[in-house]
């Protein structure tokens, strides 16, 4: 056995979200958001599931630093819930909001463990979706309001920051195809939202920028796809290409080329003339980190029956396939490769979320067995090294995630944690593949 050794001081963490741990949904004056009314709307999430008390970390947000001290992590992702701190999206603060996230941040910096804040996880405040959600330009600016609030709090002691998580999902998923709050099923509304989730990670850098004088480090987390086509005809060859335009090139190159594609899809010509105004390309062009989030890859067939893209998603079979998504880890190179050879970026490169549901469970002896998990998690590791062998810096790679939590439309069924929760008890065990990761942090690095 030889062993892969990872970069000098590179940054070993773990990923969670707000809505999705937190609960506490209705305390010290937060407001609603978009996931409380969804998750309440019957038939939106299996089993009626919803995220009113979640992993409890509200209350037992120490605990589980212990956790993450525990396992060794060297950096923890999490987010903030905009509701929390603006419950009621701009104007009045709610100084009890803040305050939780300034005593996590403290907890965690006591324990060596560096934050990693994200903006928005998805919980937009409902008061500004009964106004459009993403659909109105207005909410873009709400929402650098926020985040320049969040920043002149935390800045001086939190130096990375994230505007958003996926916000293809948000705008997709929520607007387009509706299996996300707020549950719109409009391809225009999906577009629309996209451009303004980009429009507000401009605004937001730039809120964030005149708040400190300190040097942070600002970026945003995509969800990034290789797409393969399904068979070597023409006709699949182009439906993957659509597939990439409306998946990968609808936020990097705003990102990174200040152009946009969207205009090439025929919606395009449906939406309004003022949606892309003048200067926005240019604000949404900025950043200092690109978050890589790799769960799986796109295979591409062609399909006329798709509205706006005409192109489906296909599912080989003979391939390994999770509780949710098809397991490729070769996909996590190719996608690094891609980003470092097609956009030359030269911002901080990072994965920020990867990770596999495993149904897994305490077995008689208090442990949970994750072996799958473990396997993932060193199957990517080595395509990720073999990327920074092949030239792409890549700085750190966090773990979805920390512990089992809500997955949205799912509820709690699929397990990600490298910690097995009990929700009934709030009890937390550290699962084998937690206890493997440790041995990775300290080894900096894996066994072939
Ligand atoms: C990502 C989300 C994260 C989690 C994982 C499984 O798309 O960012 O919240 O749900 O998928």
């Amino acid at each position: 056995m030889t062993s892969q050794t990872f970069p000098k001081n590179f940054i070993w963490g773990a990923a969670t979200s707000a809505y999705q741990i937190e609960g506490a949904w209705n305390e010290d004056g937060k407001g609603r958001s978009i996931w409380d009314t969804f998750s309440h709307t019957p038939g939106k999430v299996a089993n009626h599931e919803h995220g009113d008390i979640a992993n409890d970390h509200y209350h037992l947000f120490k605990d589980d630093v212990n956790l993450m001290a525990d396992l060794g992590l060297k950096a923890y992702r999490f987010s903030t819930a905009w509701t929390r701190i603006l419950p009621e999206g701009t104007g009045k603060v709610n100084k009890k909001g803040l305050d939780f996230y300034d005593r996590l941040v403290d907890e965690l910096l006591k324990r060596k463990i560096e934050p990693y804040i994200c903006l928005f996880h998805w919980d937009l405040p409902q008061v500004l979706q009964d106004k459009g959600g993403w659909r109105n330009r207005e909410t873009a600016y709400a929402f650098a309001e926020y985040a320049g609030l969040v920043s002149g709090r935390l800045t001086d002691r939190v130096k990375y920051w994230f505007t958003h998580n996926e916000p293809w999902v948000a705008a997709i998923l929520g607007y387009f195809t509706g299996e996300h709050a707020p549950g719109l099923k409009n391809p225009a509304a999906g577009i629309e939202a996209l451009h303004h989730l980009l429009l507000s990670h401009g605004l937001a850098l730039e809120a964030i920028r005149a708040e400190t004088k300190k040097p942070v480090k600002i970026g945003i987390t995509l969800n990034l796809y290789p797409i393969y086509p399904a068979t070597e005809s023409k006709k699949d060859r182009e439906a993957a290409s659509r597939m990439d335009m409306i998946l990968n090139r609808s936020v990097l190159d705003p990102l990174f080329k200040g152009t946009t594609p969207v205009r090439e899809i025929p919606i395009g010509k449906i939406l309004s003339r003022s949606l892309i105004q003048s200067g926005d390309l240019e604000k949404i062009k900025h950043l200092d980190i690109l978050g890589v989030n790799y769960y799986c890859r796109t295979v591409a067939k062609n399909d006329s029956k798709v509205p706006i893209i005409g192109a489906s998603q296909v599912f080989p079979e003979g391939n390994e396939y999770s509780g949710m998504w098809e397991i490729f880890p070769h996909g996590i190179y190719e996608i690094l490769m891609r980003i470092w050879n097609d956009y030359t970026p030269s911002c901080d490169i990072m994965i920020t979320e990867n990770g596999i549901p495993v149904p897994d469970g305490l077995d008689f002896d208090g442990r949970v067995r994750d072996e799958r998990r473990i396997r993932y998690i060193h199957d990517h590791l080595a395509q990720v090294r073999q990327a920074i062998r092949d030239g792409v810096p890549v700085k750190g790679y966090f773990h979805w995630s920390l512990m089992d939590n809500f997955e949205w439309a799912f509820g709690y069924g699929p397990r990600f944690g490298l910690v097995y929760v009990d929700y009934k008890t709030q009890k937390r065990t550290i699962k084998d593949s937690g206890r493997w990761f440790r041995q990775v942090i300290k080894k900096n690095g894996i066994e072939d």
